[in-house]
């Protein structure tokens, strides 16, 4: 059955134009989550790649000063253990956070600060000075007197649960009231906890960041988050205009089977879908009997929340490492062509605002289905300290770092959503199977095959006449086009065939790939 949308359909939902929700400055760039860099790579990465390839932003890992862990040896997790609001990191020290801040905003590149302020390190996370600027903590007594919190700016009288973690997820007075896996839970309703979290908040952005993922939201009540977010000063005018307000992203886990819903956060600033990933994966897996097809109503129609209030991926740090949401449906790096078909798909489709994933090798080591080396935390020389990452002579990365976003098919659809930004979603094509097509106005056209056959078809791009050069083998590079070319003719009409045994099988044009 051939179907063929001629119309385009107008991006649904108008947003109300606050920067919590669209940063001032952005143009349908993506966010790059550059996982447990260093900052001063990060800020080399600004300058010699992210700013040209058309990158908006990097999510940076916590900069606050976290509890240092032997056993596992130095898990990622540990920067999710805070000490103190202190800021200096395993990514570095204060005065490398603030030369990387300043290098990036140079050159148009944004810096948003995961941000850990719903609790501070495991109850059991013992005593000492095992922590990265070395300040003293007790964690048994909830004392952190470099910030100073102690016991009384904990949650632990409000806990109604009988071991004091969260045991159920029905109930939503111990999904914000106990402590998460046993991380001592802040009192965000208590004034000298608001007055230490929202210090930490503004002094990053007085630093000139612009904005924050805020990890663990679900666990905090959308009241208090409130308080937190109105006072946060605006952007450093240094670098936006005057009166911008922070850009925020709300991680809230939300598949839609516990009574704390993603919708009670959208008043607040964006929100982590993560039904998005794990819904995708499951349609380019050809999970439940879903078809590419079926991609027909992504968005709103599949159950995501409204596409102005989304933060999308198809695989964040936690999931790909099966933690978090989403299980095994997830697509990562670890099954390539999946997944920059998944990836591309994301890039090319108007729905939300998108983060693209940056990570690191492990040992993957599954017992029973667990991932028994999931803890496992970035490159790292013995004694524990991060390892810079090298750029090879081919632009990519070594020494254990992925860098999916340095990967070319990944960085040309990263640009290709900059050209398409604002273009409604034209010209949907499909095979009735897994066979899929789609414009973005008069922009740019993207045709995936993830079926068992050849794709053999002409269709309807939107786009103006000429000779194109496919993004996805290969380039524009000065007129020549190191890929596959398409000809597009005077009605708009190009003909495209892909191989399902293609490296990649998809074809991407565009605007400024046009020779
Ligand atoms: C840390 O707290 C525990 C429990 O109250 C206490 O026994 C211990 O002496 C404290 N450690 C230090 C170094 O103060
Ligand atoms: C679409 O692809 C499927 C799956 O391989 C194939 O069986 C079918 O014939 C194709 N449909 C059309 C209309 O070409």
């Amino acid at each position: 059955m051939k179907t063929r949308t001629k119309w385009c359909l107008l991006a649904l939902g108008f947003g109300l134009g606050l920067s919590q929700y669209h940063s001032h400055t952005h143009h349908g760039g993506s966010i790059v989550h550059l996982f447990e860099w260093r900052w001063s790579d990060i800020a080399d990465e600004c300058e010699r790649y992210l700013a040209p390839s058309g990158f908006h932003g990097v999510q940076i890992s916590p900069p606050s000063e976290h509890i240092v862990v032997s056993k596992p040896h130095r898990p990622w997790w540990e920067r999710y253990q805070p000490v103190s609001y202190n800021l200096c990191s395993r990514s570095g020290t204060e005065h490398e956070l603030r030369d990387m801040i300043r290098r990036c905003n140079d050159v148009g590149v944004k810096i948003y600060a995961d941000v850990v302020i719903n609790h501070m390190c495991m109850a059991d996370a013992g005593e000492g000075s095992r922590s990265t600027c070395g300040s003293y903590f007790n964690a048994s007594r909830e004392e952190f007197p470099s910030v100073p919190y102690s016991a009384a700016d904990f949650n632990d009288d409000k806990c109604t649960s009988g071991s004091g973690n969260i045991e159920n997820y029905q109930d939503i007075y111990q999904v914000r009231n106990c402590r998460l896996l046993g991380l001592l839970d802040l009192a965000q309703d208590k004034e000298h906890v608001r007055g230490k979290i929202v210090d930490y908040l503004n002094t990053l952005v007085d630093m000139g960041v612009a904005g924050f993922r805020v990890d663990a939201c679900k666990h905090m009540w959308p009241a208090d988050l409130k308080v937190l977010y109105g006072r946060l000063h605006n952007l450093n005018p240094k670098w936006f205009p005057k009166g911008s307000s922070p850009l925020i992203y709300q991680e809230v886990i939300d598949l839609g089977d516990e009574p704390i819903k993603a919708g009670e956060y959208y008043p607040l600033g964006r929100v982590t879908e993560f039904k998005y990933g794990a819904m995708l994966g499951s349609v380019f897996r050809k999970w439940n009997g879903y078809k590419l097809s079926d991609l027909r109503s992504w968005g709103e129609g599949w159950g995501l929340m409204p596409s102005d209030k989304a933060l999308v991926f198809v695989d964040n740090h936690d999931n790909q490492r099966g933690h978090g949401a989403g299980g095994a449906s997830i697509l990562t790096f670890w099954e390539p062509r999946l997944y920059k078909m998944a990836v591309a798909f994301m890039l090319a489709h108007p729905y939300g605002m998108t983060r693209v994933m940056s990570s690191y090798r492990w040992d993957r080591h599954i017992v029973k289905g667990k991932d028994e080396n999931d803890w496992v935390g970035p490159p790292s020389y013995p004694d524990g300290t991060t390892k810079p990452v090298p750029i090879g002579p081919d632009g990519g990365c070594g020494d254990g770092w992925v860098c999916e976003h340095r990967w070319p098919q990944i960085r040309n659809m990263v640009t290709f959503r900059v050209i398409v930004n604002g273009q409604p979603l034209c010209n949907w094509w499909d095979n009735g199977s897994n066979q899929i097509a789609f414009g973005r106005g008069d922009r740019g056209f993207i045709v995936i095959n993830n079926d068992e056959c050849f794709l053999d078809a002409t269709l309807n791009t939107g786009l103006t006449a000429g000779t194109y050069c496919d993004v996805i083998s290969g380039q524009k590079t000065g007129d020549r086009c190191t890929g596959k070319q398409v000809t597009v003719d005077s009605r708009g009409r190009a003909h495209f065939r892909i191989s399902n045994m293609d490296q990649d099988p998809f074809i991407a044009i565009h605007r400024d790939s046009k020779l």
